[in-house]
């Protein structure tokens, strides 16, 4: 697998010009011109000394960030040397650490050691935190999964959550995503155990605990299903809408992007503008892009390219702030054998390292 990273994307210059000729026909409003400079050092993508962040924060981003776990900055050396490096990324979320089946295992003990680890790696970096997440109908404790509660106690649960939770991190995060996926796939809420105790009423709750328990962090839904134009993102804007309308604290719209390469949601660049007229910020997430079937050239080529296409997507939007991939390497990645990342296996930067950065470049 690595071997075809290494040694078999050298493609002609023809080849590339090509590429990129396709690559201007699915970015339109994003090529004032040809994107040389960005092609001048391929092949071999680890010639490149361009930091993601780095590219990003000059393309006006505020960052370029990764999902991480403390075991694999902790006992991986070269994965460590990675994310320590600024240059590289700008922006740390836990993947695991801070969700709710690991902060609050017990009703009302909470425990934030992994949660810290997390937070001390950004804060020794200098890198921007963004937590993950106040209340999510996945990895939960049994007590909430298997419990039964009124309206009131499960309001008080969930403020009591997302309060303590975020009052913990007071002041050291950038964003929190205080609800991630309450909607379904057609836009409905979902049946979760806390819209079954509250109807939508936990998603204000949550919202206010986190903002009482912390002024300065931007409030987020994070969602998937919602990059492109559909019922489902019609629906998370119509929400941020009411919440808005309501008086409920809502800063911005997490717009998750585990996507298949060669598969982008259709109206994804339209899909973007629209919540770029939301009155909110929002990002990129979760982003990652699985390889179906086997990792060929052109698979890591069409990765490349997608990489690109959401990347000048946020570029094209202003209320689009950062970028955040869900992990940066194959060797971490959560979906096995999709090869989604920007690294491969053995923490060699893929094509679609120079997706990223041709993202950015392309205005
Ligand atoms: C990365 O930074 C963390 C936190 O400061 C540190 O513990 C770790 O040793 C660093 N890793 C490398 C490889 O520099
Ligand atoms: C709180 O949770 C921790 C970790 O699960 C456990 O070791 C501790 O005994 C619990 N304390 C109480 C008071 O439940
Ligand atoms: C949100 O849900 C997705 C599942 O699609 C999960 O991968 C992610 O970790 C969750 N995000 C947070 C912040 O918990
Ligand atoms: C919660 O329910 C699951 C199955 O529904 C069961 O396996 C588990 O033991 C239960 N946990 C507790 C603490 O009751
Ligand atoms: C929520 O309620 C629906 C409809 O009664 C039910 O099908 C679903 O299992 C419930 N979910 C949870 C997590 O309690
Ligand atoms: C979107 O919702 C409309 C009704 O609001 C429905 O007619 C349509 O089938 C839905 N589209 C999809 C793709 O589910
Ligand atoms: C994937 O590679 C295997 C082994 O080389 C081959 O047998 C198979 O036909 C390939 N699958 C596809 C979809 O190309």
């Amino acid at each position: 697998m690595s071997a075809v990273v290494g040694q078999d994307h050298t493609p002609a210059m023809a080849t590339i010009f090509a590429r990129l000729a396709s690559l201007a026909l699915l970015l339109p409003f994003c090529f004032a011109s040809p994107a040389a400079s960005s092609s001048a050092s391929l092949p071999g993508s680890t010639a490149r000394v361009a930091g993601l962040n780095a590219v990003g924060k000059a393309a006006g981003k505020l960052y370029f960030g990764t999902a991480t776990n403390a075991n694999e900055f902790q006992d991986d050396a070269v994965y460590g040397a990675i994310i320590n490096n600024t240059r590289q990324f700008g922006q740390i979320t836990p993947a695991n650490a801070m969700k709710w089946e690991y902060t609050e295992p017990n009703p009302g003990n909470f425990t934030f050691e992994d949660g810290d680890v997390i937070r001390d790696l950004a804060r020794n970096n200098g890198q921007l935190l963004r937590g993950h997440n106040c209340v999510w109908y996945q990895q939960l404790p049994d007590w909430i999964t298997n419990g039964t509660f009124t309206y009131h106690e499960m309001i008080d649960i969930v403020e009591n959550h997302c309060g303590t939770l975020v009052g913990h991190y007071k002041g050291e995060v950038y964003a929190w995503d205080v609800i991630n996926e309450s909607l379904n796939d057609d836009g409905t809420f979902r049946e979760n155990v806390f819209y079954n105790a509250t109807g939508s009423d936990y998603i204000p709750a949550a919202l206010r605990a986190a903002r009482a328990a912390d002024p300065h962090a931007k409030l987020y839904i994070n969602d998937y299903g919602i990059e492109g134009t559909g019922n489902k993102s019609t629906a998370l804007q119509n929400l941020v809408r009411e919440l808005k309308s309501e008086g409920v604290p809502i800063d911005g719209v997490g717009i998750q992007c585990h996507l298949t390469v060669g598969q982008l949601p259709t109206g994804l660049l339209e899909n973007f503008h629209d919540f770029g007229q939301l009155g909110v910020e929002f990002a990129v997430t979760e982003l990652d892009m699985a390889i179906q079937g086997n990792v060929t050239a052109d698979a890591l080529e069409q990765q490349k390219q997608d990489y690109a296409t959401v990347v000048s997507a946020c570029l094209s939007v202003p209320a689009c702030v950062g970028v955040t991939v869900w992990d940066f390497t194959d060797k971490y990645g959560w979906i096995t054998n999709g090869h989604a990342d920007i690294w491969d296996d053995n923490l060699q930067k893929k094509p679609a390292f120079d997706g990223v950065v041709l993202g950015f470049e392309s205005h």
